[in-house]
């Protein structure tokens, strides 16, 4: 059966594709180290499980909701947006929770690119902004993010382009997967920027509460409403990345346009999961700092094991995952990774998958136990 022409260049995911090679591995007994994807192995808050389980008791829990979400919801993201960030947000006009980010992503590319109609994304970034925007029918102008200038969009390049066609403008700070901060003069001209090319921004800010002192939005910058959107999620900062809860929030305006496309794609979440991720958003910096000391301890070992590797790194990133120069000798991340998985049953990820400029770099994720690094150190020791 012939797919349709909005797939073309639009492969398998990277992660789905290469799960079944680790599976068939295993098969054969080797037992992969897999130190590659960003799903937290740590569990939610046991309050927020017994929400869940509590409320998906009841009778009268289980039928359609809401298209824009629970108002418990959306008013729990309010408070929690204009306690963490200091951002006022209207919880009936200007939050729309999502199942997911990922799912977000898609929902603002379909309701306003035609075809044609171009798209700045980070260069190495998530690569689903790129396939996203593909599949809606526009085009993809990379924004190169360099080690030398802290990964942080060179606004004079960019400009140097053709911005005629350009509606969207993704990025995403504390970045993935380079792991860099969010810098607040930096988000000022972000800002400046797209009020003089009439661009949307879409922030993606999945990664503030990870191994980073101060969660940051886009949207605490004066006047950022007025062209931005911010995408955020409860996957890594709560450990509830199957559960499948983000969220939306920006202008009114442009929360309805997004839930024009939205509505007819979906039918909202259950309402007990709703209810519970309510519950997760008023856990409080214990919270965080209890998950962030178990970051931080493994963290310690990644250091370590790309040290065995030969790897160079900063040890300022923040976020789930440590990005690392590969060492001389090898001809990019993809061979590193394929020597590291072959030689020694561990998986990590070649920093190629993020784009061209990751070509040099490989990541490694957090979402590990400790036991399952000193494992990996053991075998990279053995085997290569
Ligand atoms: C930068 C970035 N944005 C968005 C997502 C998707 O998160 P969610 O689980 O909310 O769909 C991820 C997941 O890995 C990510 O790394």
């Amino acid at each position: 059966m012939e797919v349709a022409k909005r797939l073309q260049g639009v492969g398998e995911y990277y992660f789905s594709q290469k799960l079944r090679e680790i599976d068939e591995l295993n098969k054969q007994g080797k037992n992969i180290v897999n130190l590659g994807i960003g799903s937290p192995d740590l569990p939610p808050h046991p309050d927020v499980v017994k929400v869940l389980f509590g409320e998906a008791q009841k009778p009268n829990v289980h039928g359609y909701q809401n298209y824009k979400g629970s108002p418990v919801l959306r008013k729990a993201f309010a408070d929690w947006y204009q306690h963490w960030y200091g951002v006022a947000l209207n919880a009936d006009t200007e939050v729309l929770p999502l199942i997911g980010s990922k799912e977000g992503i898609m929902h603002i590319c379909m309701t306003y690119l035609n075809e044609g109609d171009a798209v700045l994304v980070p260069n190495p970034g998530y690569p689903t902004y790129r396939s996203n925007v593909t599949i809606a029918g526009g085009v993809c102008i990379d924004y190169d993010l360099k080690e030398e200038n802290n990964y942080q969009p060179d606004f004079e390049a960019i400009e140097a382009a053709d911005l005629s066609k350009v509606k969207l403008f993704f990025v995403n700070y504390p970045q993935m997967p380079t792991g860099q901060q969010p810098d607040k003069q930096v988000f000022e001209k972000l800002i400046a920027f797209a009020r003089k090319h009439s661009i949307l921004i879409v922030h993606d800010n999945p990664y503030s509460f990870i191994l980073n002192e101060e969660p940051t939005s886009l949207l605490s910058i004066e006047g950022a409403k007025d062209v931005v959107i911010e995408l955020n999620s409860l996957s890594k900062s709560h450990n509830m990345a199957g559960w499948r809860v983000g969220v939306l929030c920006g202008a009114a305006e442009r929360i309805n346009e997004v839930l024009r496309f939205k509505s007819n794609m979906d039918s909202g979440m259950f309402l007990p999961l709703q209810l519970a991720a309510a519950k997760a958003l008023t856990l409080g910096k214990d919270w965080h700092d209890e998950v962030n000391a178990i970051y931080r301890e493994r963290r310690e070992k990644v250091f370590q094991l790309l040290d065995l590797l030969g790897a160079v790194y900063s040890k300022n990133q923040v976020g789930m995952f440590v990005w690392a120069k590969i060492p001389a000798g090898y001809k990019d991340g993809y061979a590193i990774a394929d020597d590291v998985l072959y030689k020694a049953n561990v998986f990590i990820t070649p920093g190629g998958i993020f784009g061209s400029a990751g070509d040099e770099y490989i990541r490694i994720s957090l979402c590990g136990s400790v036991e399952r690094f000193d494992e990996a150190i053991k075998r990279i020791k053995a085997g290569l």
